[in-house]
């Protein structure tokens, strides 16, 4: 599965060029044997969504608002279902910094989402608490949301470390495997129904390092950030991934 988040970033003129870039890029755009998701801003959606009807690629949303009704300025889950949103990132550490959010709002997004539309939960530890050695504990606490939760099929979990987002620098693969195993195994037995989800990988993904982390066996895929923003660089990293036999 290969995701990407263009955070607050893109145009009306990007879309179509972008659009351009991955076809000439990818090397299998019809095929759906890959999950290849694009989050453009919600504002974009619908253009988006028609501009790559045709190609391998699902439309999704980097947030949701958890009710409807009086709430100024919130996108609810059925106007996203009404629109075919395919899935939604919740949880960004970006959401959590800059916006305040908490486990407990992101929990009650996430069961607004659960069973309607496929959800990406972000969790990841910030660069004092990786220093600190605390990273597991971190980890264990974002992903006290899903306790109590019959979690759907489709619940996907993107391990980003705050310190390795649009930074350059990355964890070492075999450490994040580490992580990604640790994560499906507390995600297993805190949820109701004991799903192991898959697990993204996200921070600094590029086409130069996208190899060394989807070789390693509990990498189930990346979300891709500012490398996603250049249609034939995410089209690389889509194609360095089903080149992968695992
Ligand atoms: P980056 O962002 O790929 O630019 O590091 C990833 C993300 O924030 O989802």
């Amino acid at each position: 599965m290969i995701i990407a988040n263009w955070k607050c970033n893109g145009s009306i003129e990007m879309m179509l060029s972008w659009t351009d870039d991955y076809v000439k890029e990818c090397d299998d755009i019809h095929t759906f044997d890959t999950f290849v998701g694009v989050a453009p801003p919600s504002i974009y959606f619908e253009t988006f969504s028609v501009e790559i009807s045709h190609l391998n690629i699902l439309g999704g949303v980097q947030d949701i608002d958890y009710l409807d009704g009086s709430r100024t300025g919130a996108i609810s889950v059925d106007m996203l279902i009404d629109l075919g949103c395919d899935f939604s990132i919740i949880g960004h550490s970006e959401r959590r910094q800059i916006f305040n959010e908490d486990n407990n709002l992101i929990r009650k997004k996430l069961k607004s989402l659960n069973e309607k539309i496929m959800t990406i939960l972000c969790i990841g530890e910030t660069k004092e608490e990786n220093d600190k050695g605390i990273t597991k504990d971190v980890l264990k606490n974002q992903l006290e949301i899903v306790n109590g939760l019959d979690l759907d099929t489709q619940f996907t979990v993107a391990y980003e470390p705050v310190w390795a987002i649009g930074s350059g620098i990355t964890p070492k693969p075999k450490d994040i495997n580490e992580i990604h195993k640790y994560i499906k195994d507390v995600v297993q037995s805190n949820s109701v129904n004991n799903r192991t989800p898959k697990v993204l990988y996200g921070g600094s993904v590029t086409d130069k390092n996208a190899e060394s982390f989807f070789t390693e066996e509990f990498v189930d895929g990346a979300l891709v950030g500012g490398a996603s923003l250049d249609g034939s660089s995410f089209a690389s990293i889509v194609n360095i991934f089903n080149g992968i036999d695992k």
